[in-house]
């Protein structure tokens, strides 16, 4: 009996750290995928084991002394109180495991804190209601829900929140050094699981943290604070590219919306995008500068949008256009009622924003 138990344990505890480990779980700290997750991942091992020790001789001790010392007529167990020996025991060897823990926990959260230095480069992170914004000052780009960075190189992410609502405060402000405190923003939480561990996006002050992905990939990551509605589907990915590929995507960034050609659909739709209302909210380098919303430059270079809830693809995109609430709830986005041939011209529109 005590044998298949264990055996059980061992079997569950064994598919639980390989669920964990696997490639099937791309939001999942077991997996780290850089330095700083690595780092961070060989200090939650270990304690995890501690814990795992504590738990099972505390809770087996529990367990035994149940039944051990059960009520039995005319047998009073021998009581403990005042044992100074067993005292002092209880208190000395949690004292010890805490300090155990507390010198690696404390070092390391010093040495995460520090801006990289050498190779690296800055991004600031803007948490939106609900959609991540990534600004590269160094680079002159901005964009949404994606974000690029070189593999192997230390990214020093600057994480502050933004005002979104349309009751008059300044919305899509500037992320400053320090960022403003920016009427009703709310906290963020920055968390790409693989590459590391979440830093809170607190209004009003820039908080910061690196993450290095050793490989290029696509790492998912997702907003761990609760932000309000649609907090849920504040997810974005982190795209890592080797370096040619890392420069040859600034390129493109760096360049103007491509103009449509006279007469086509996406031309319709670009007369739409600056009469319907489109252009108080978002910016597309050579024909708006609005404040708000993502900047839609290359919008099309981008697998996600909707605060990377949905795929780009014509369908998705004729659905937010027609009722953003209905998709998004909660969406600052309004409803424009726009036709269906206008949303049609405006979905080819941001289509050939490549
Ligand atoms: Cu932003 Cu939750």
């Amino acid at each position: 009996m005590r044998r298949r138990l264990s055996a059980l344990v061992g079997l569950v505890l064994g598919a639980l750290v390989m669920a964990a480990c696997s490639d099937s779980l791309p939001q999942s700290s077991f997996n780290s995928a850089g330095d700083v997750a690595q780092k961070e991942k060989d200090l939650l091992v270990p304690i995890l084991v501690i814990a795992a020790v504590v738990f099972i001789l505390v809770e087996g001790a529990l367990v035994w002394f149940l039944f051990k010392y059960r009520h039995r007529e005319g047998s009073d167990p021998t009581q403990v109180h005042g044992n100074s020996k067993l005292e002092i025991a209880w208190t000395i060897a949690p004292a010890l495991i805490l300090a155990i823990i507390t010198v690696p926990t404390v070092s390391m959260i010093y040495e995460l804190a520090k801006a990289p230095t050498g190779k690296s480069m800055t991004v600031y992170a803007v948490g939106h209601q609900w959609w991540w914004e990534f600004d590269y000052p160094d680079l002159n780009i901005k964009t949404a829900n994606e974000l690029y960075i070189p593999a192997d190189t230390d990214v020093f992410v600057k994480l502050c929140a933004a005002g979104d609502t349309n009751s008059g405060t300044p919305v899509g402000a500037p992320c400053t050094d320090p960022a403003p405190a920016v009427g009703d923003a709310v906290v963020h939480s920055f968390w790409v699981p693989r590459l590391a561990g979440k830093q809170d996006v607190v209004p009003g002050r820039t908080n910061t943290m690196a993450i290095e992905a050793s490989e290029p990939g696509i790492y998912p990551g997702q907003c761990a604070e609760f932000c309000g509605l649609s907090h849920a589907f504040m997810r974005f990915t982190v795209i890592a590219a080797t370096s040619t590929d890392f420069q040859a995507w600034v390129t493109d960034q760096q360049a103007e919306a491509l103009t449509p050609l006279a007469g086509s659909a996406a031309d319709g739709g670009l007369e739409v995008f600056k009469t319907a209302g489109c252009i108080a909210c978002h910016t597309i380098g050579g024909v708006s500068e609005g404040i708000g919303g993502p900047d839609l430059t290359h919008f099309a270079t981008r697998d996600c949008f909707a605060g990377c809830m949905l795929p780009v693809t014509e369908e998705n995109l004729s659905r937010w256009l027609h009722d953003p609430a209905s998709v998004k709830p909660g969406s600052f986005m309004p409803n424009l009622n726009l036709t269906d041939e206008q949303v049609s011209s405006l979905s080819s529109y941001l289509e050939s924003l490549k």
